[in-house]
């Protein structure tokens, strides 16, 4: 695995560290457990270490645009660390440079870019730096303001786990231990009531929290966007383990799966943001498929945003402490236009426009995904793996992996 970037990339684009007096931090996107902690890691790191202002952008770029920046004191960002949300607010529609002014005869959106009033906001307040703490589109938005010269220094932040360049992103592991908490719960009635249970969650285009979720939980079968599945195969695993196994199914299905040929389930399209689609849906897709095809009982559970919620568990709490000691690091480094990340349980940073627009999936080599094949999971793309389950009369076949 390619080593985190270190100071010998950046020393094209540093910034003299005694020049910065005052920064500014916003969090973008959805929000998720563990931001709190890093602006609490961001802010404390820059008053104690350095003598740093740190003002609080609200709302993502949106404060920006809107010239809404406010100082923030260490008792603003003390106990802080384990509340979820963020105290500055959040906002994943606004991309100052495709920002919605209006709205045409036909309904639609008119865009203008805004970008000037937020330059004017950050020269209002004399920000010599802002971090900006989101996911993939928020790194995009940000873009402008580092090909515009502002110097931007970015974590990785989203439940999704899809941002390229990090092995992780903090607020992840809180969703998967969130959501394999409800598969859990939902093991009791599926087991009790001989039923299958399906479970959707989110995720976007990855599969990272259903895979990591469903190993974990121990579902018997994991739909993600990354493997499309045959509504034919998921049919007959079902039987099988409603018939000849032990007579119930958790099913765990991520809101971007597909269908082999089909396409993904969209819940709504909203015109106003930069991502206008919103997924949602496809666990009653694929409990419909189920019902219609096989006899068994099916119940369908969308856990939605409640995996997005709460307090942030202990390992995303020492992640955010960790991103935001690094970005501080970084910056007073000299650095400019960078994003930490963390490879190989290292945290490095690399360049912030590498990962801005951009989406990490599951590659269907993962070795999670090998592993929970050898031990029965289905990904309801292949038929002939589940023939090992009690019961079954058939030989493996030469591609089961067991
Ligand atoms: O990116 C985080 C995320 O929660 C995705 O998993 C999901 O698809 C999306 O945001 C939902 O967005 P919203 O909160 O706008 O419905």
């Amino acid at each position: 695995m390619r080593p985190p970037a270190g100071v010998a990339d950046r020393v094209s684009s540093t910034m003299s560290p005694e020049r910065i007096k005052r920064i500014g931090v916003l969090t973008g996107g959805g929000d998720c457990p563990g931001l709190n902690a890093v602006i609490r890691a961001v802010a404390k790191t820059a008053m104690l270490q350095y003598g740093i202002e740190v003002m609080g952008i609200e709302d993502g770029f949106l404060g920006l645009v809107e010239n809404r920046v406010r100082p923030l004191t260490f008792k603003d960002v003390s106990g802080i660390l384990t509340r979820g949300g963020t105290i500055l607010g959040s906002n994943n529609k606004c991309n100052p440079r495709r920002f919605a002014t209006g709205t045409a005869a036909d309904g639609s959106p008119i865009f203008s870019n805004v970008t000037p009033q937020c330059l004017d906001s950050i020269r209002a307040h004399r920000l010599d730096a802002i971090i900006v703490i989101g996911g993939d589109g928020t790194m995009a938005a940000a873009s402008t303001f580092v090909h515009a010269g502002i110097n931007v220094i970015g974590i990785p932040k989203t439940i999704d786990n899809d941002l390229v360049g990090t092995e992780i992103s903090f607020g992840f592991l809180t969703a998967v231990a969130t959501a394999t908490e409800a598969l859990d719960r939902l093991h009791s009635t599926a087991d009790s009531h001989h039923r299958v249970m399906v479970c959707e969650v989110m995720g976007r285009n990855a599969g990272w929290i259903a895979l990591t979720a469903g190993v974990a939980s121990g579902s018997d079968m994991i739909l993600i966007p990354e493997i499309p599945y045959d509504e034919g195969s998921i049919a007959s695993y079902i039987n099988r383990r409603m018939d000849s196994g032990p007579g119930f199914a958790i099913v765990v299905v991520a809101e971007g799966a597909t269908s082999r040929g089909g396409s993904q389930s969209v819940a709504r399209i909203d015109l106003s943001s930069s991502e206008p689609i919103r997924l949602g849906g496809i666990g009653q897709r694929v409990a419909d498929s189920i019902a219609a095809r096989t006899s068994a009982e099916v119940r369908t559970t969308v856990l939605g945003h409640i995996v997005r919620g709460g307090t942030p568990i202990a390992a995303d709490r020492i992640l955010a402490t960790n991103f935001g000691f690094h970005a501080m690091k970084v910056l007073m480094e000299g650095a400019r236009g960078r994003l930490v990340v963390r490879e190989s349980n290292a945290y490095g940073d690399i360049d912030l426009l590498t990962s801005a627009g951009q989406q990490r999936r599951v590659s269907p080599g993962n070795p999670l995904i090998t592993a929970a094949r050898a031990i029965g999971t289905s990904f309801g793309d292949s038929e002939e793996l589940s023939s090992v389950l009690p019961g079954s009369s058939g030989a493996s076949s030469p591609s089961a992996v067991w």
